[in-house]
């Protein structure tokens, strides 16, 4: 079968580069009772191999000390246009360093980077006290990677609807279409 979620989730992104939530994703992580807990994010590109979905967080986030217990994740994405979700079952790693991170960094508008400088996140609101960034990256700042695992695909327009499990086993990805 000539299928990869990864050529369909690039040509999602083509498709649907006109919205400006098409690259809004829902992260999902286990808290450490076991309780989901589940959040819009940006997604900001594959890594350089192509391999690892990259999103910008912050450090004191709730989400970060989830993933240090549990790097289990699960992203969900709803493309309007297409009408087309994938929910992506993975591995989620945290950089704090590296040229990955680096150019995250850079690649980010002020008014997104100013955030890493605000107060902790779930903090009451004091006087603002940001200050734009004028170096590089601050500790606070977050690369964060996922590596897929498992793709569910479901192709709402298509007639009949699609849908497909894709996952990785040794020796590279298995894709099966299945009842949607
Ligand atoms: C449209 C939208 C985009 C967002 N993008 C990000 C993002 O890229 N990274 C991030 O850490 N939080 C982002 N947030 C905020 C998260 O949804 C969440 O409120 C925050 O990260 C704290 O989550 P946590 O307490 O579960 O860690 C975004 C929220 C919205 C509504």
């Amino acid at each position: 079968m000539n299928y990869h979620w990864r050529d369909a989730l690039t040509d999602a992104l083509r498709r649907n580069r006109r919205d400006a939530h098409h690259r809004y994703i829902q992260l999902a992580t286990l808290t450490g009772d076991g309780w989901p807990a589940n959040r819009t994010v940006v997604f900001r590109g594959f890594s350089e191999d192509g391999q690892r979905l990259q999103v910008a967080t912050d450090a004191r986030s709730d989400k970060v000390t989830q993933l240090a217990r549990h790097g289990p994740v699960e992203i969900c994405w709803y493309f309007t246009r297409s009408r087309e979700q994938f929910r992506i079952r993975g591995e989620a790693t945290l950089h704090n360093d590296g040229p990955a991170r680096a150019g995250l960094w850079s690649s980010l508008s002020e008014a997104a980077r100013v955030q890493f400088f605000w107060r902790d996140p779930g903090r009451p609101l004091g006087d603002g006290d940001a200050v734009p960034s004028v170096e590089g990256p601050p500790e606070t700042f977050l690369l964060l990677e996922v590596i897929p695992l498992r793709v569910d695909h479901l192709r709402l327009a298509a007639e009949p609807q699609q849908r497909f499990l894709s996952e990785l086993r040794e020796g590279g990805w298995r894709a099966e279409p299945v009842n949607p």
